[in-house]
């Protein structure tokens, strides 16, 4: 089909640095992939089960726009046990296709053409897009190793302009691993107060934390009125596939996303609500078991890099380590290419996630423990050549 046909905002669409790597990844041979963001854990078998039962009951019609009622409840339930939010499962949670979908609707719900959102990088590959394709403006801000890849609130108020309508936040953070700080969140409060922004928080990893505590930002003191918190069950509940997050705002803004959400998609999955009502019912203990795990794995890897000169900060959050590799000279996608075509082992160039993630690479740890073992034994091969 002829380009000329799509509209400019598409065209402008970088295409994913992911993606392109990956395909290539998948028509390799005996390729240890350090590069995939989502958990290598089969969905836990309850949550499996309540699906496959939901559909042999023949449960295989559209839900509300919103989302089924009890699992609206549950979502609230849920966010009130462990953050003492409140929110109207009536009004103002709604149940989407990913926390992919939900940032769509924010973000579309509410950026006008030219209107900026400040979006700290590195960060998940699809915020940038989403901006664009609302209409909006996405402004990097660059967080910095020295910092733990925290937010400089300075840095946030100086990126502010009369166009700023809101600030994306990502904590746990994807690539970095980092967990903000309250007083940094404290802080934000502060400003987005001050210059009466809306945030926008993807909290989707907020069960995967090792020795430190998630704080929801929408439980700060008056942020609950200008968040848009969005969470959701493909990692915390290995369930990826099943394509099944929420967004939970004030009615005035929900409306917003509902109605969108109401002419693009209709209703999520309905097999995969039922699995997800299971998920909060019954999941916790699932998710502690993967979540042990995932530290094992974290401190074999992060431990293990750092021998190898890869310099990583300790993650506190997700499952990603962000090495740098500044010691091979190289910059970090010839390093991924490098380390993939000599030693088959597959991570994905930070720069892929935006200003900020140039000089690292992002290794996952959602993988076996016997692979990222043997995954390191390759790379010290490497970093001896390189390093
Ligand atoms: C930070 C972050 N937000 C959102 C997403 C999309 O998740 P979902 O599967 O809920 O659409 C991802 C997926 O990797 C992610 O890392």
């Amino acid at each position: 089909m002829n380009p000329r046909y799509l509209s400019k905002r598409v065209v402008a669409l970088k295409p994913s640095g992911i993606r392109k790597f990956f395909d290539i990844v998948a028509t390799m041979d005996d390729v240890i992939s350090l590069g995939i963001g989502e958990p290598d854990f089969i969905t836990p078998d309850p949550i499996l089960q309540a699906g496959i039962h939901s559909l042999q009951k023949g449960d295989t019609h559209y839900t509300s726009n919103a989302g089924r009622l009890d699992l609206r409840q549950s979502v609230a339930e849920h966010l009130y046990g462990l953050y003492g939010v409140r929110y109207d499962p009536e009004c103002e949670i709604i149940i989407t296709v990913g926390v992919s979908e939900a940032l769509y609707l924010a973000m579309t719900a509410l950026l006008e053409p030219g209107e900026e959102i400040i979006i700290p990088t590195p960060c998940f590959v699809s915020y940038q897009a989403e901006a664009i394709l609302a209409g909006g403006t996405p402004i990097e801000l660059p967080t910095f190793v020295k910092d733990g890849f925290q937010l400089r609130p300075q840095a946030v108020e100086d990126a502010i302009t009369p166009r700023t309508k809101a600030i994306l936040i990502a904590y746990p953070n994807n690539p970095t691993g980092a967990v903000a700080s309250r007083q940094t969140l404290l802080d934000l409060a502060q400003i987005a107060e001050e210059h009466d922004l809306i945030v926008i928080s993807d909290e989707l990893y907020d069960q995967l934390v090792y020795g430190v505590q998630h704080v929801c930002f929408s439980s700060l003191p008056n942020m609950c009125e200008r968040t848009i918190l969005l969470g959701g069950f493909s990692k915390n509940y290995a369930m990826t596939g099943w394509r099944i997050g929420f967004a939970a705002a004030p009615a005035g803004l929900l409306k917003g996303l509902l109605r969108i959400h109401q002419y693009t998609i209709m209703s999520a999955p309905t097999t995969a609500q039922a699995a997800a009502v299971e998920a909060l019912k019954n999941g916790k203990r699932h998710v502690e078991a993967m979540r042990v795990e995932y530290d094992r794995r974290r401190k074999l890897i992060v431990n293990g890099l750092n021998q190898l000169g890869m310099t990583t900060i300790e993650p506190h959050g997700a499952f990603y380590a962000f090495p740098s590799i500044i010691a091979t000279g190289m910059d970090d996608e010839t390093f991924a290419q490098k380390l993939l075509d000599e030693e088959r082992v597959a991570v994905v160039p930070g720069s892929s996630f935006g200003a900020g993630g140039a000089g690292f690479v992002r290794c996952s740890y959602a993988t076996a423990y016997e692979k990222i073992e043997e995954a390191l034994q390759r790379m010290e091969k490497f970093m001896r050549r390189y390093g």
